[in-house]
């Protein structure tokens, strides 16, 4: 799942000073097309008024647990109902504590109780407050009741402490709001992802490389890791946050990201190559900078390793995924490279436009199969396209095609 289209999210925001970085999860939520209703502590609104989150969210906040909405509806019954997902944040100790005791005295703590909805929580406090060993129990409690949480980070606290107890930022609560909605169709499978250029060096401060992003890899490993995979995604040089929930493994060249790839491959169920890797590389690297004496020089280039055949040769290989990128011929090169690198599926990118491919937000792809089959895929966003191609590696790994 990469948006919560027709999804009603109830946010219950406590009272902290991180409880203004609710309205920036809030937006973060309506953009992605969640109908969102908001729920507000008495010591939440001391820090942030109803009126911004109102705004934000065209919907009433409930603040009272005596509200009526229409004369059948008791507010917070009505809003447990139909929450398809409940996420509290910021969540102080008092409200988590109530919440393990089974306390429903407000708002808040009541519809949290009567909601059969998923509750995700993002904890906020004090770092003592945060390790109390009375927190910590009730922590392990909800999360032995399959209560789902987002660990606060570590940083500089409002209340001039330094350590864990700051609210996780907005981002990273709303992925992990769409982790607890997706299907878990991936679990107990490891998944590698390469992503990214890599870079072959001239001396120390030049290199070949390629317009890759890495934002199609980033993508394919965020989305298998919300479907419940083990991802690990190798990833050469780019400026993307590392995905929750993801083991990265940083390379530079080729040669590098050949390296990782063979010392994990043993325990990978299916790699996905998504890496523009170097096609070729300097057959020197010059250990200083070299000087601007010439109008003209050469650079004398040598094949890299194909990392995806020689995954293809292996003798027990996993499910192998391949990307082409071309600028004519898509189709039939394409299938030629699945064929000589001993693919199961190859996703074919046209590269000649700039709405596609390398550096764009959005990606267009036309998906062959090893038996011949073929599905195109118009241009969506590249967060669109790993869940497609997700869906088709998850069809052939369960084997529930047709
Ligand atoms: O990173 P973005 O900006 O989001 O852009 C995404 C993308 C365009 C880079 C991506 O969608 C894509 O098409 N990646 C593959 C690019 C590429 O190198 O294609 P290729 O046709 O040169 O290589 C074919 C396959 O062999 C690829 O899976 C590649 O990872 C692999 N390969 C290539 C060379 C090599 N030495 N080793 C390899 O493993």
């Amino acid at each position: 799942m990469n948006n919560l289209k027709d999804k009603c999210v109830v946010l219950a925001v406590s009272g902290g000073i991180a409880a203004y970085k609710a309205i920036e999860l809030l937006r973060l939520l309506t953009k992605s097309g969640a109908d969102v209703h908001v729920i507000m502590t008495r010591s939440a609104q001391e820090f942030i008024t109803p009126l911004s989150f109102q705004t934000l969210s065209s919907n009433p906040v409930h603040t009272e647990l005596f509200n009526l909405i229409s004369e059948r509806e008791i507010g917070h019954i009505s809003l447990a109902d139909r929450a398809d997902l409940f996420v509290v944040a910021p969540a102080t100790a008092n409200v988590i504590g109530k919440i393990a005791c089974g306390i429903a005295d407000d708002m808040l703590t009541t519809t949290v109780m009567a909601t059969k909805a998923p509750v995700l929580i993002a904890p906020a406090m004090n770092v003592n407050m945060y390790t109390n060993p009375i927190y910590r129990e009730n922590e392990a409690r909800l999360g032995r009741l399959g209560y789902l949480f987002v660990a606060p980070v570590c940083g500089a606290l409002a209340c001039g402490w330094e350590g864990q107890g700051k609210l996780a930022a907005p981002e990273v609560i709303f992925e992990a709001a769409l982790a607890a909605l997706s299907d878990k169709d991936l679990a107990g499978r490891t998944i590698m992802v390469t992503a990214g250029p890599t870079r072959e060096e001239i001396d120390p401060v030049r290199y070949v490389s390629n317009h890759s992003s890495g934002k199609m890899g980033y993508a394919l490993a965020r989305a298998a890791a919300r479907r419940g995979a083990s991802v690990i995604l190798v990833s050469g040089p780019t400026c993307l946050p590392v995905p929750t929930g993801v083991e990265p493994v940083l390379v530079v060249s080729a040669r590098e990201m050949q390296a990782a790839v063979m010392s994990h491959v043993n325990r990978c169920d299916v790699v996905i190559k998504a890496a523009a890797v170097a096609d070729y590389r300097p057959v020197e690297r010059k250990t200083t900078k070299v000087k601007k004496q010439h109008d003209a020089i050469t650079i004398e280039l040598v094949k890299n390793p194909d990392i995806l055949a020689g995954l293809g040769a292996m003798h027990q290989r996993p499910f192998l995924v391949g990307f082409a990128a071309e600028t004519d011929n898509l189709s039939e090169y394409a299938a030629k490279k699945m064929k000589e690198k001993n693919l199961d599926m190859i996703v074919a990118n046209d590269v000649s436009q700039a709405d596609a491919g390398f550096n764009a937000e959005n990606n267009r792809a036309l998906l062959l199969f090893r038996d011949g089959r073929s599905e195109d895929c118009p241009l969506m966003s590249k967060d669109a396209l790993a869940e497609r191609i997700l869906d088709r590696i998850a069809t052939e790994l369960n084997g529930d095609r047709g």
